[in-house]
């Protein structure tokens, strides 16, 4: 079980951690950039998406964003006045191959450049995602994350990636959380691309589990040092009741939330006995297949936020379960509606720590949406400051247990946009003024710099 430590504000800070911990910030290129079809950028599925009636809250579009592709150079030197050493941020697949495959948009590898020397010219180290949920809208017409051929088309822009920027960059992770963007993106529809049902996701599954470990063997192919990592989204799963059959609603999605793609990159297979809906996935499976979605990860990218509590119900088709809001149960949470619920962090790293087969586990999101208070000059956010504490006294704990934790970034760097919630939920440690781009740093930025206690660089 998780415990509390009781420390008071000033004992508790990164030193604490060891001086090998890795500390960082996260952001995504959909989320910031903007400039969706400047510099001969393509469009990519969320571009499109989010012009479709009611897909996103209040009509807003991710084209414009924090317009991070022009304020990169002020973010990044945001990143080092607050001496975060660690920046995780994602390419953006149809800026650099506008097609996805074939023809290299040269203004977009420029930019990928200006961003990784801009960090490293910071004493910044860069930490790329290769895929945060972006694909190419001339890859989604030919059916995206369900087409087998996406295998391919993801080998050519990965192998473009490291052989650009691979003289630099030395940590990758190929897939940001694999299981929502094929969850929303392909089951749920409610992500771009808004394809709904099984015929859709199960294929999405194994290609984007085939992916992840192709991307991984990539990079490694081309250096072998590089550190290779993918993420995996993840939430503590609770039963709603002592009854047997909650307890084995929590199960299957246990099984299909957290374990549905850690669990074949590690060489176990899918968790088809806990999930029987994924008896229908082996009709995608080729011989062979088993041995390529085995992954070769330097570390797991743990990416937590909440917990969640799980009914049966036999109103949901395949699954029999359901998850019961947190304003339902009317317990303290987000804007997000997801609980605010620290111990989840300590039973991730303890649940996914348990794999033999995993090396390290980096936490590289942890964050909250909340309602900041705002003047002229300064931002007021003592609830992601408690947030961000209590969470990380759980990563504490986990470390001191013997967990295999050894980093943490936290989403986000700036506000941004928020998927289907539009520019609503601001998770960022800067605020940003999305009609004027202004950036202000919120008392949290201040609180991470403090707690990071970095030296001062001269
Ligand atoms: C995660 C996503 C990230 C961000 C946070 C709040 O699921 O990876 O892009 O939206 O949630």
């Amino acid at each position: 079980m998780s415990k509390n430590h009781s420390f008071t504000e000033e004992q508790f800070h990164s030193k604490n951690f060891g001086d090998d911990f890795i500390w960082g910030i996260s952001a995504s290129a959909p989320q910031s950039e903007g400039a969706h079809n400047i510099d001969g950028k393509g469009f990519s599925i969320w571009d499109t998406f989010s012009e479709r009636r009611k897909k996103i809250l209040n009509g807003d579009t991710p084209k414009r964003a924090s317009e991070f592709y022009h304020h990169y150079k002020e973010d990044i030197g945001i990143i080092k006045s607050l001496q975060i050493p660690n920046f995780r941020f994602s390419i953006s697949w149809s800026r650099i191959l506008p097609n996805g495959v074939g023809a290299i948009n040269q203004q977009g590898i420029d930019f990928y450049n200006r961003v990784i020397d801009e960090c490293l010219a910071n004493n910044i180290e860069p930490w790329v995602t290769l895929y945060h949920w972006d694909l190419p809208l001339v890859l989604s017409q030919k059916g995206g994350w369900t087409n087998r051929e996406i295998i391919y088309w993801f080998e050519e822009y990965v192998t473009l990636c490291i052989r650009t920027f691979g003289d630099r960059v030395k940590n990758w992770m190929i897939l940001n959380e694999p299981m929502v963007f094929t969850g929303a993106g392909y089951f749920l529809g409610v992500h771009a691309p808004g394809e709904k049902g099984l015929k859709k996701f199960l294929p999405s599954v194994h290609n984007a589990v085939l992916c992840q470990a192709i991307g991984a063997k990539v990079i490694k192919d081309e250096n072998a040092l590089a550190n290779v990592g993918s993420t995996f989204s993840c939430s503590y799963i609770t039963p709603n009741s002592k009854s047997a059959k909650d307890i084995a609603a929590a199960n299957r999605i246990d099984a299909l939330l957290n374990r549905l793609f850690i669990e074949p990159a590690l060489g176990l297979g899918y968790p088809v006995t806990e999930l029987p809906l994924l008896k229908k996935i082996e009709k995608y499976i080729k011989s062979g297949d088993e041995n390529i979605m085995r992954a070769d990860f330097d570390f797991i990218g743990l990416q937590n936020y909440t917990r969640e509590v799980v009914a049966h119900t036999y109103f949901v088709p395949y699954l029999q379960a359901k998850v019961i809001p947190a304003n339902k149960r009317k317990v303290y949470h987000t804007n997000m509606d997801w609980e605010v619920y620290p111990e989840a962090i300590y039973e991730m790293i303890k649940k996914i720590s348990n794999y033999d087969r995993v090396k390290k586990i980096i936490v590289t999101e942890n964050g909250a949406a909340f309602h900041d208070t705002i003047t002229a000059d300064k931002i007021y956010d003592e609830e992601r400051i408690n947030f961000l504490s209590n969470y990380l006294k759980q990563v504490y704990h986990a470390k001191t247990d013997g967990h295999k934790i050894s980093g943490y970034f936290v989403w986000a760097l700036t506000d941004n946009f928020e998927w289907t919630e539009g520019y609503y939920p601001r998770f960022g440690l800067v605020h940003v003024n999305f009609e004027t781009q202004k950036r202000i740093i919120k008392d949290s930025g201040y609180w991470y710099k403090k707690f990071l206690k970095q030296k001062e660089t001269p």
